[in-house]
């Protein structure tokens, strides 16, 4: 019996984000999901798309964004489906734009001077009101997003050198239960930066308690990426412990010459706790990092170059040391001229990168600054990056292994449920892309080129992308943590029970 569709996508190669092998198929889509998958050559459909040479895969989900305002900013979200990206997670590294129930302080604290500079904003009171007005005015992907415990410390505390008191935690704990309440996925910690360094473990441990009942997740950028990783490694597991809490480490690396070829032992310690607790993990594919301009980092990194600053911005996408000798000047005193401010940072090996990639229980996340006048090449080109560099050109792991590790693994980790695989019932997240062709085209000197070999993108069965351009439609929707049956801690993916045979 012939049946009809709104979306027949015909003749294309399915990977469908559960890591199995491709096969030939057509997919069916009705409203926002999908409703058969196979050969349909005698279905009819409302709207149909060649796909012949193409790879039908479940659009990708970017598990580690600073999206919060490009969400609401610029809602087509270019870098990000240009990629052929269907989902982002927010409010990483401990950074949310909310909530903010108190006038932000100006100028805005660095980090969260990586959200928005001038502060404008920060203007969401409680997490349900910023949910709400991603709601109201979605974008054109889905998201969901974690309250950041930084952005806390800097709502509750005058000083930020210290630990919280009693009385601080007790505000930070009402918002942070205040969040889960309204839908976000759990808190992120920024251990690392300045305004939550002098957080205790205990401090943390004690913040996050009010997202255990609602299952949330704990992810972190962990105090110490660099020589001490090992101990950082050791705090992040005993906070999850305490907790039971599952936990996210997120962009896993090592960076400064001394932390090279650590990874080796911090892979193997990770696989280890994996079987006693709940541990995740994600990478973005590049040896060099970016965030805000300090002159710790800029000291250990091989080369640095300037993202953005405030009062010079002509030095935007400048070299520090042509800084340094254009003003005549030490990298301390450069540094302090252009702060705040933004840089990349080369200071990982290519060998420790490849191999965090190639774990399987690794997730792909972009880490992408969207707001940086001269961003880090990972806001325009991670996932393709993944698939062509790494996947098709290097063959670090086939291509199911790379779709995977952008979809159905994420969302299994994350716990969206329906997503990041294509079979019968799930959401019409799609992405289609030529494998031969696939490539990021962004680059540390034309960091918003946009990537090679996407074709069409869909979100919840709306097409966001065409033909090299966004269509203006805004399908996305704010996702929370659920927890299907198959989804349950302990029956996980096949990749975590390789690990925990392995280990
Ligand atoms: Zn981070
Ligand atoms: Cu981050």
């Amino acid at each position: 019996m012939t049946q009809h569709f709104d979306l027949l996508i015909r003749n294309g190669t399915i990977v469908d984000g559960t890591g199995a092998a491709r096969y030939e198929g057509d997919v069916a889509v009705c409203g926002e999901r999908v409703s058969r998958i196979g050969e349909l050559s005698d279905c009819t459909a409302t709207r149909e798309i060649d796909a012949k040479g193409l790879i039908v895969a479940p659009g990708f989900i970017d598990v580690h964004t600073h999206d919060d305002r490009m969400l609401l900013a610029e809602g087509d979200m270019v870098p990000k489906v240009s990629q052929g990206v269907t989902t982002v997670v927010a409010g990483n590294c401990g950074i949310s734009l909310a909530p903010m129930p108190v006038p932000v302080s100006r100028p805005v604290l660095p980090p969260l001077d990586l959200l928005d500079a001038s502060g404008e904003w920060y203007c969401y009171r409680s997490f349900a009101e910023y949910l709400a007005a991603l709601g109201e005015t979605p974008a054109a992907v889905n998201a969901a997003a974690y309250v950041g415990h930084t952005t806390l410390r800097a709502i509750v505390m005058d000083d930020l050198d210290r630990p919280a008191s009693a009385a601080e935690v007790a505000r930070m704990q009402e918002m942070v239960a205040e969040a889960m309440e309204a839908g976000a996925i759990g808190v992120s910690t920024g251990l690392a930066y300045p305004p939550a360094r002098a957080a205790t473990t205990e401090e943390v441990i004690e913040v996050c308690r009010p997202m255990v009942p609602h299952d949330g997740l704990h992810a972190t950028h962990m105090r110490d990426e660099g020589e001490a990783t090992m101990a950082s490694l050791d705090e992040t597991f005993a906070i999850g412990r305490a907790l039971g809490v599952q936990t996210l480490i997120s962009h896993h690396k090592l960076a400064g010459a001394a932390a090279h070829g650590q990874s080796v032992a911090t892979l193997r310690v990770i696989a280890d706790e994996m079987i006693r607790q709940k541990v995740s993990l994600d990478c973005y594919p590049y040896t060099a990092s970016s965030t805000i301009l300090t002159l710790e980092h800029a000291e250990s990194s091989g080369r640095t170059l300037i993202t953005w600053s405030r009062k010079r911005p002509e030095f935007s996408g400048r070299d520090l040391m042509d800084v340094m000798s254009e003003l005549g000047c030490s990298m301390a005193e450069a540094v302090a001229q252009l702060q705040p401010a933004g840089a990349v940072y080369f200071r990982m090996h290519e060998d420790d990168v490849s191999r965090i990639l190639s774990f399987d229980p690794t997730m792909i996340g972009s880490d992408g600054l969207p707001h940086d006048e001269f961003p880090h090449p990972r806001l325009w080109g991670t996932f393709p990056r993944v698939l062509g560099h790494y996947s098709r050109d290097r063959g670090l792991f086939t291509l199911e292994t790379a779709v995977h590790k952008m979809t159905g693994l994420t969302a299994a980790e994350i716990g969206f449920v329906d997503r990041g695989v294509l079979r019968a019932g799930a959401f019409a997240d799609i992405t289609l892309f030529d494998a031969g062709l696939i490539r990021d085209q962004a680059t540390f000197e034309e960091p918003t080129r946009r990537a090679e070999g996407i074709g069409a993108v869909l979100v919840n069965g709306v097409s966001v992308w065409e033909g090299d351009a966004p269509t203006g439609a805004r399908p996305g929707r704010v996702l929370h943590r659920q927890r299907s049956p198959m989804q349950a801690p302990g029956a996980n993916t096949g990749s975590r029970a390789a690990v925990s045979t392995a280990g």
